[in-house]
């Protein structure tokens, strides 16, 4: 659901750099971003929800049930604790 619907705007892993995301004014924000998450399950679930004034952010609440919106909220979550930004990547992976 993501794939399709978000990551044009938001790219594959929420970094805000799909491929319609050079095109848009203001640019869609990273969703991984510390900004984005720290905010809470309810103040996001309303952007998804109603879209964002003055941007290209969509509102779902026509195309997404209530529970569709909760799983993607769900995935977006997910997109930050598995690609973690690489500062704070373990540097001692290599063998
Ligand atoms: C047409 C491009 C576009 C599509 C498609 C799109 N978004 Fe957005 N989105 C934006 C823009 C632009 C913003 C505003 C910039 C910002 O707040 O980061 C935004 C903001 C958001 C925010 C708020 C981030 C914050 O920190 O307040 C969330 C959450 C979000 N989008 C989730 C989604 C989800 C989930 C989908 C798919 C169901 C989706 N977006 C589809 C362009 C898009």
């Amino acid at each position: 659901m993501y794939e399709q619907r978000c990551a044009v705007c938001h790219g594959p892993q929420g970094r805000g750099d799909g491929p319609e995301a050079p095109f848009l004014s203001p640019r869609p924000g990273s969703l991984i971003s510390a900004a984005t998450s720290v905010k809470s399950d309810a103040d996001l679930l309303a952007v998804i929800t109603n879209g964002k004034p003055r941007t290209a952010m969509p509102a779902w609440k026509d195309q997404l049930t209530d529970e569709q919106r909760q799983d993607v909220l769900a995935y977006i979550r997910t997109l930050v604790r598995f690609y973690k930004p690489p500062l704070q990547q373990p540097q001692d992976e290599q063998p």
